[in-house]
């Protein structure tokens, strides 16, 4: 099948090159369809959806995902993002005046804001450890180590959001558990583009998006929890099944619209008639390596990283001729790739520069990127 058609799959803009799965992922036609037969459902029969259908097909999507995820059923409830986990579980620490909280310099700002929440309420502090970019050496692990002793909580991210790096998580792990820090990871990117395997990870909380790269609907996504923290999580929501058993009581948040967490199966159906989700990574990846040779080369640009720690997305250090590196700068450069080349890419101001991140995802080809370097290009020479 051809990008295009793919394209057409995703129900895509077809006049718009789209570099940007990755802030909120795309969701396929099919699975937006079978969104729109559950809810035709809710409303055909509401009782009986809501109180015999819906806490049933909850389970059993909540475990499809667990096996996607490398997770047991037990462990993992849905949540409607990766910042509804990370703030569930903040809330749920017994954290205090002069308690220490970890994290790295990439925090996703919604992440920073809940720790740094979560610090103003109770007299904890944050401490951010800096991961220079690009990422030349692993020196950084040592900030970090040297940073977790003492610390109450880390807060450690899988893939980080405007530098799309794929950090050591394992080697994270093992420093947290080496000085006896527990540890949630903000895995927001990493479901379908990474292969995972929760279970064996030995964090104690982990969190990830549905939405991004299993496309699963908007508001999609999952709290996985060992064991040992499960009685003490509280609920994005207090609701009837409050002091049960935890998944039931994440599920149970009142009258709401759960056809987002009913559709799983849907998407689930849809990778597998387009060969997998394995094959999709395969060659997301191949294709992110291609198109930052492409703009490396183009643009004489530097990489956040080096190749073992990317996937299907890559995140590039703009020239300083390209825009002011401000908040405001960068969505200027944003409108400006939109409106004269229908270009879609996010481009974030870190550490006093703009980057720019790609994605690689069925309904590209190299020909999306080599219209990105042409607009950059044109943009530097104005
Ligand atoms: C590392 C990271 N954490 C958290 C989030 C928040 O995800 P959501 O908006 O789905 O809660 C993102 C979103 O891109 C992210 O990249």
């Amino acid at each position: 099948m051809s990008p295009l058609e793919h394209k057409a799959l995703w129900g895509l803009r077809s006049d718009m090159h789209f570099l940007n799965h990755g802030s909120f992922g795309a969701t396929p036609l099919v699975v937006q369809e079978e969104q729109s037969r559950i809810r035709a459902r809710m409303e055909a029969q509401p009782i009986r959806y809501f109180v015999r259908h819906v806490p049933v097909e909850l389970t059993h999507c909540a475990g499809l995902v667990a096996e996607l995820v490398g997770a047991k059923a037990k462990n993992l409830s849905f949540v409607d993002n990766a910042t509804a986990g990370v703030n569930a579980v903040l809330r749920s620490l017994p954290v205090g005046e002069g308690d220490r909280m970890v994290t790295l310099s990439h925090v996703y700002p919604a992440v920073r804001n809940a720790m740094q929440a979560l610090a103003a309420q109770t007299g904890a502090s944050v401490v951010e450890v800096r991961l220079p970019c690009p990422v030349l050496d692993d020196d950084w692990l040592n900030a970090l180590d040297q940073a977790l002793l003492g610390a109450r909580l880390a807060v450690l991210d899988h893939v980080t959001s405007a530098t799309g790096l794929v950090l050591p998580i394992q080697a994270m792990i093992a420093l947290c558990r080496k000085h006896g820090v527990p540890v949630l990871v903000d895995g927001a990117h990493a479901p379908g583009l990474l292969p995972l395997q929760i279970e064996a990870l030995g964090a104690d909380w982990y969190t990830g998006n549905l939405h991004k790269w299993v496309c699963a609907p908007k508001g999609s996504a999952f709290l996985w929890a060992a064991p040992k923290h499960q009685a003490n999580l509280q609920p994005p929501v207090i609701g009837h099944a409050y002091g049960q058993n935890w998944q039931q009581a994440f599920h149970t948040l009142g009258t709401r619209d759960y056809s987002n967490w009913l559709s799983i199966p849907a998407v689930l159906d849809f990778w597998s008639g387009i060969g997998g989700l394995d094959q999709a990574r395969a060659h997301n990846n191949g294709l992110a390596l291609e198109a930052e040779i492409l703009l490396r080369e183009g643009l004489g640009a530097q990489v956040a990283g080096p190749v073992e720690m990317r996937a299907a997305m890559v995140a590039l250090l703009l020239p300083e001729s390209a825009g002011v590196a401000s908040k405001q700068g960068s969505l200027e450069l944003n409108d400006r790739l939109w409106q004269a080349h229908r270009i879609e890419v996010p481009i974030t101001p870190h550490e006093g520069r703009l980057w720019l991140r790609i994605s690689a995802q069925l309904y590209n080809d190299l020909a999306d990127y080599r219209a990105l370097l042409s607009a950059l290009q044109a943009i530097q020479v104005e």
